[in-house]
C-alpha cells in the first residue's frame, strides 16, 4: 500500500514555516487592530449561491474554480473561494451596520479554488484581509489601501507596487461594456474559445486573458466611460493616496476578476512574483453587492492579501523570521528519584521559559546530543553527585546551581544569549 499522499495543490504547515506564520498573522492583526478592526471569521463552506450572486457567472472562479458538492441534506454547497460575500453576509446578517457605521472588520481565512497549480497558485491558500462595511466615502477606499501598504512596510516587504484603476458605477459599466462589445464582435472567431464566451456572458473579462493579450492593446479604455461623478471619485481616492504618500499606477485594465467590483479597483504586485501570479494581493469597492445577496443596499470596500505569495516574497528578502528551536532548555534527567525531581523543576522553569523534560532512561550523552540538535540553549542535568549542573550547549560551559539558583542563572544564560556573543 503506498503512502496517502497530500491533495494537489495543497499545503502543509510545518513547525519550521510557522514563526514566519505566525510573525505574518500577528503583525496583521496588529496593524489592522491599530486601525480600529476587529477579527470576525465565517464558515469554510457556504450556500453555492451566495459565491454565484456574489462573485458572478461568467468570471473563472464561480464558472471553473469552486469546489461546490451537494450535502447529505440536497443542499449545494460551496468552499469559500473568497472572503468578500461571506464577511459582508455575516456583518449585514448580525446587523453589525446598525450599530455602528462604518463597520471595520478584519480576517484571515482559508481559501479553496479549482485551478492547475503552479508557482504562486494553489487549491487551497490563505488570505488576510479586511472590510469596511456601511459607508460610501473615498477616505475609506484610501484607508483600506494604506492599511495594507502600512502592513507590508511593517513586514519590510520591498518593491510592492500599487495598481489603482476605476470601474465607475454601474451606467458607466453599461456604457464601457457596449463599448467593449462594440470592438470585440469584429474579432469574435479570432478570440481564444472563453473570450467567445465572455464576449456574451461578461465582456469586461475579456481584458483579463492572458492568451488573448494582442487584442487587448487597442481596446476601448474604461476612463473614457466615466461619468463626471464617477471621475471625482477616483480622483478623491487618488488625492488621499497622496496625502499618505502611498504612490501608485493607474492601470485601465485592471478589472480584477470578481464581478462585485464599483468605482475603485486595485491590485498590489510584486515584480519578484511571475506573470499572471504576480498580484500580492487587491481589493476594491463593491457598494451593489449586499443588494445582490438579499440584503438592504449596504456600500463596501475592502483588500485581501494572498499569505504564501507574501511569505514566499519576505523569505526572498530575508525578511521572514528563522526557524526557532522548540524550546530554550531541556532537563536531562539521570535515573532513580531524578525524575520526579526533574518534572518538578520542569514545572518552576516554565515560568520562565520553554522547557521540555527529557525523563527517559536513555544514558545522559545521548540526552544532551537530543538536546544540542532541538537547538536548545540550555541542559539541566538532574541527578549527578555534584547536585544540579545548568550547561550552556553553545559555548559548553557549565555551572552547579542549587534548587534555589537555578531560576537566576536560567535568567542570566538566556539574557547573556539575546544580547548576542560578547567580545
Ligand atoms: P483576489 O484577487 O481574488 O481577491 O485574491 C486576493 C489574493 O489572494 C490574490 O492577489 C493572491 O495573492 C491570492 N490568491 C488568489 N488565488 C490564489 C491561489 N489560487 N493560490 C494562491 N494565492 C491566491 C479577493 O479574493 C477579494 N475577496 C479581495 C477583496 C476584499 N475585495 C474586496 N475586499
Amino acid at each position: 500500500m503506498s503512502p496517502i499522499a497530500p491533495p494537489r495543490g495543497t499545503r502543509d504547515l510545518l513547525p519550521a514555516e510557522a514563526p514566519a506564520w505566525r510573525w505574518f498573522l500577528e503583525t496583521h492583526a496588529a496593524v489592522a487592530g491599530r486601525h480600529g478592526y476587529q477579527l470576525i471569521d465565517t464558515p469554510v463552506f457556504e450556500a453555492t449561491e451566495l459565491f454565484a450572486r456574489g462573485v458572478g457567472s461568467g468570471t473563472d472562479i464561480v464558472d471553473k474554480e469552486m469546489y461546490t458538492f451537494v450535502d447529505r441534506g440536497g443542499r449545494s454547497m460551496t468552499l469559500r473561494p473568497e472572503g468578500t460575500a461571506p464577511v459582508l453576509r455575516a456583518v449585514l446578517g448580525a446587523h453589525l451596520e446598525q450599530q455602528r457605521r462604518p463597520v471595520r472588520v478584519y480576517y484571515a481565512m482559508a481559501m479553496f479554488r479549482y485551478d492547475r497549480p503552479q508557482a504562486g497558485r494553489q487549491r487551497e491558500f490563505h488570505q488576510v484581509g479586511v472590510e469596511v462595511i456601511g459607508e460610501r466615502d473615498p477616505c475609506y477606499d484610501a484607508e483600506v489601501i494604506e492599511v495594507a501598504w502600512r502592513f507590508m512596510a511593517e513586514l519590510r516587504i520591498d518593491g510592492v507596487e500599487l495598481q489603482l484603476n476605476s470601474l465607475g458605477d454601474s451606467d458607466d459599466r453599461l456604457r464601457y461594456r457596449a463599448a467593449l462589445v462594440a470592438y470585440y464582435t469584429p474579432l469574435r472567431e479570432s478570440l481564444c474559445e472563453d473570450c467567445q464566451r465572455r464576449l456574451d456572458v461578461n465582456p469586461l473579462r475579456l481584458l483579463d486573458c492572458k492568451k488573448d493579450a494582442k487584442y487587448n492593446e487597442n481596446a476601448p479604455l474604461i476612463g473614457d466611460h466615466l461619468s463626471e461623478a464617477s471621475r471625482e471619485y477616483f480622483d478623491s481616492v487618488a488625492r488621499h493616496l497622496d496625502d499618505a504618500g502611498i504612490p501608485y499606477t493607474r492601470n485601465q485594465r485592471l478589472v480584477r476578476g470578481l464581478d462585485y467590483y464599483a468605482h475603485t479597483a486595485f491590485e498590489f504586485w510584486h515584480r519578484s512574483l511571475q506573470g499572471a501570479q504576480n498580484a500580492l494581493g487587491g481589493g476594491g469597492r463593491y457598494d451593489g453587492l449586499a443588494d445582490e445577496l438579499g440584503f438592504a443596499a449596504t456600500p463596501g470596500v475592502g483588500y485581501a492579501l494572498g499569505i504564501e505569495r507574501l511569505l514566499t516574497v519576505a523569505a526572498d528578502q530575508g525578511v521572514a523570521p528563522a526557524p526557532q528551536p522548540p524550546a530554550q532548555l531541556v532537563i536531562c534527567t539521570t535515573g532513580g528519584a531524578s525524575a520526579a525531581e526533574g518534572r518538578r523543576l520542569a514545572r518552576e522553569l516554565r515560568n520562565r521559559t520553554s522547557v521540555v523534560a527529557d525523563l527517559t532512561d536513555r544514558r545522559l550523552e545521548k540526552k544532551l546530543r537530543d538536546a544540542d540538535r532541538l537547538g536548545a540553549l540550555l541542559a539541566l542535568l538532574v541527578g549527578l553527585d555534584e547536585g544540579l549542573v545548568l550547561r550552556n550547549l553553545r559555548t559548553g560551559v557549565q555551572q552547579v546551581v542549587s534548587a534555589d539558583t537555578v531560576l537566576d542563572a536560567v535568567s542570566a544564560e538566556l539574557l547573556q544569549a539575546a544580547q548576542g556573543p560578547t567580545a
